[in-house]
């Protein structure tokens, strides 16, 4: 580990563990699935943190472990200025399992050969189990397994055992369970890996002794302290948006210290249908929290008046939203002193990304209306730090959310505005697509749908077409159905709707929808699409 490499600090997320739970320490090569293979040790119920392999040992150790996965990762270990293999790790007296490069890397460390075999080895593969040692226990003698390599090991080195091998590699599963090192060439996060769960649960819980107590839910207690200590008597503030995290967040938060919470949510007037109304009876009504609902669609409108570039809607709107915020958060400041803190639903995968440290909790302003500057003078109230999205969903379920906003698809920030291409946003066609969007939804959520996509919207492009309804020609909108698959937005597939779904929805909006003569279905996966139109 390099000197500069060593004062790279870890993901701030220290103590989110729950106090007394078990941990595992993945250490991250870059690999494809690295926070997959966290989400999959949290699944069995130890609580995993993914750390760069440039943190420092002492981070590493700082959690105390209860064992270390070396993930996969895009390198040959050959390479120059590959990720190398910190020897400390071997010594801080925990088991190591090596993923795929960790493997590789655990074995070229240790004396064994590592090669660049003939062929590579790319998804699904025949393993065939030699000795089932600790880490196999249990698992048939032939099974498939996912791969993504091409360096193979070829021997392991002295006082190793080969536990597996597949069509291309002679070593596939290796272990030396009397120094704790084990290595799987394969994936066992992935699902195409049919004992990958259980092949991880034997390394927790044989081999590393963890208890499996953690889950997102277990955490909420203990977050609840954590914020009642940060916050003390103080005010806190919450810019609500009606999606999983702001939703989660103020929840939680208001839990924690009741009313000295206040959220505030902007209606923009380029919400979904009666999603405004939802937000508000849920969180007013409802949990009884303090909540100031601004209706602002007319200073939204006004602002957007003429603006058709998509971008410039964005910043417009951006900017707005700041403005309304920052007015009612001067509003709320009773005796003039206001909220010291501004809670935020901040996920794991946003501290990952942005490389962790302390600096990982500058507000984003970006692509995201709800973001806030960072010269708003708040320190920062983050409950949801440790949480992957799904663990989100979880912690709402246990603080009674509803379903509907647990499982409410993302939603962009600056709204319907965005689905409006090539014109402007007025409230004309701001409602027609309002409308068009709310018969897609009823429609998809009655089909049993919602859930299985990652979004589905409408699009309104500025265009008409002609037609024939009754006896009269008209010439209407065009309305674009837009749906898609997706894991995590940044690839996404056209989902397959129903024929005769698609045949409802349509004929629903061209009755219903005056303006409307004739919709159409987007088929463009991304890439080379986006999911937005803009
Ligand atoms: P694209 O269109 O880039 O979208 O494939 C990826 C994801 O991001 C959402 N999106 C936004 N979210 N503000 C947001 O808060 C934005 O300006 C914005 N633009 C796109 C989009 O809905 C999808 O989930």
């Amino acid at each position: 580990m390099s000197e500069s490499a060593a004062t790279v600090s870890a993901p701030e997320v220290d103590g989110v563990a729950s106090a007394g739970t078990d941990e595992i320490v993945v250490v991250d090569y870059g690999g494809q699935y690295s926070q997959l293979i966290a989400r999959r040790i949290r699944d069995c119920g130890v609580f995993s943190e993914l750390l760069p392999h440039h943190v420092a040992l002492e981070e590493i150790a700082s959690r105390r472990p209860k064992g270390i996965v070396l993930s996969g990762g895009p390198a040959s270990v050959y390479a120059q200025g590959a990720p190398r293999l910190d020897r400390g790790l071997l010594e801080l007296g925990v088991p190591v399992l090596g993923i795929c490069y960790g493997m590789q890397l655990l074995m070229h460390e240790l004396g064994g050969r590592v090669e660049q075999a003939e062929v590579g080895e790319f998804g699904r593969s025949d393993l065939e189990v030699i000795e089932p040692g600790t880490l196999l226990a249990g698992t048939p003698t032939e099974q498939t397994c996912w791969m993504s390599h091409r360096d193979t090991v070829f021997e392991p080195p002295p006082g190793f055992t080969a536990l597996a091998s597949s069509t291309v590699s002679p070593v596939a599963a290796v272990e030396d369970a009397q120094r704790g090192i084990f290595g799987i060439q394969f994936h066992p996060e992935v699902v195409h890996t049919p004992y990958g769960q259980q092949i991880l649960t034997s390394f927790l819980t044989d081999v590393c002794g963890c208890e499996r107590t953690w889950s997102a839910a277990s955490i909420v207690d203990e977050q609840i302290a954590r914020v009642r200590a940060q916050v003390g008597e103080g005010h806190a503030i919450c810019g609500l948006s009606g999606g999983v995290d702001s939703s989660v967040a103020a929840l939680l938060v208001h839990r924690a210290i009741g009313d000295q919470l206040t959220c505030v949510f902007v209606d923009h007037g380029l919400m979904r249908k009666d999603e405004g109304e939802q937000v508000i009876a849920t969180f007013r009504d409802t949990f009884k929290v303090p909540l100031v609902a601004v209706d602002a669609e007319e200073r939204f409108l006004r602002r957007l008046a003429g603006v058709t570039d998509p971008e410039a809607k964005r910043k417009a709107i951006g900017e707005e939203f700041i403005r309304v915020f920052e007015e009612e958060a001067a509003r709320l400041a009773p005796d003039g002193d206001g909220a010291q803190f501004l809670v935020q639903g901040t996920l794991y995968s946003d501290v990952i990304e942005s490389g962790g440290g302390p600096g990982a909790s500058t507000i984003k302003s970006h692509h995201n209306v709800g973001g806030l500057p960072e010269d708003l003078e708040f320190e920062l109230v983050e409950p949801l730090r440790a949480l992957f999205k799904d663990e989100v969903r979880a912690v709402g379920t246990e603080l009674g959310l509803p379903d509907r906003l647990v499982w409410r698809q993302p939603f962009p920030g600056p709204g319907l505005a965005i689905r409006i291409v090539g014109g402007e946003a007025s409230k004309q066609r701001l409602d027609v697509l309002r409308e068009a969007d709310h018969i897609l939804q009823e429609e998809i959520r009655a089909a049993g749908l919602y859930r299985d996509l990652w979004q589905s919207f409408c699009v309104l492009p500025d265009i008409r077409t002609v037609g024939v309804q009754g006896d009269e020609r008209t010439y209407g909108n065009v309305v674009v159905i837009r749906a898609v698959t997706s894991d995590d937005a940044m690839t996404a597939d056209w989902a397959r709707l129903p024929y005769d779904l698609l045949e409802r929805v349509a004929s629903r909006m061209m009755g219903e929808l005056r303006e409307v003569n004739r919709v159409v279905l987007d088929i463009t996966s991304k890439p080379p699409g986006t999911i937005e139109w803009e």
